[in-house]
């Protein structure tokens, strides 16, 4: 139960951030200003999916860990501080602020600079969650161990 728990959070976790990205790069490459106001708007609601999967994902990881000293185990807490570090301090402020700019229609210099710093952190945790899903399937054996 608690590793089917674990799971799905951490995919969910993972899934919603990657959504966030591609609809956030798609709208911008090749949609209407009204289409990337949409996106921006609709991404704050994402994050009542987002958060509570995080911290399922985080809270079921260390529990099933315990006091294992395994390195894939001790790697993948390790992330854990710069995945909550990022999304709090740079991920959620910036939707906020980008949702409010897009509800203005203020798509000016400001926007884009948070946009870009948003595009960069997303991928950071896109890239820390992933490695987080690469150690739990070594660790379960559905990934060859490297
Ligand atoms: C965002 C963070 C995390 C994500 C996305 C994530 C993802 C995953 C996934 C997808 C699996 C399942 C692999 C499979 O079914 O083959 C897994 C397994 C595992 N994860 Fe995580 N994980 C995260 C954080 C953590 C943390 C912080 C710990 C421990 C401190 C942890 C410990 C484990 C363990 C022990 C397993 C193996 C469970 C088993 O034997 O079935 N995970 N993880």
């Amino acid at each position: 139960m608690i590793r089917l728990a674990h799971r799905a959070a951490g995919m969910i976790g993972f899934l919603t951030i990657l959504v966030f990205w591609t609809s956030t790069v798609l709208s911008e490459a090749f949609g209407t200003l009204s289409t990337v106001a949409a996106v921006k708007l609709a991404i704050p609601w994402g994050f009542l999916v987002l958060i509570p999967a995080l911290a399922v994902a985080g809270a079921t990881g260390f529990r099933m860990a315990g006091a294992s000293t395994s390195p894939r185990i001790l790697r993948k807490k390790q992330r854990i501080p710069f995945i909550a570090a990022n999304g709090i301090l740079i991920l959620i402020p910036a939707a906020f602020y980008l949702a409010w700019l897009a509800s203005q229609g203020a798509f000016g210099t400001a926007f884009y600079v948070v946009q870009g710093i948003e595009l960069i952190a997303g991928a950071v945790n896109l890239t820390l969650m992933g490695l987080n899903i690469r150690d739990g399937m070594r660790m379960t054996g559905r990934l060859a161990a490297a």
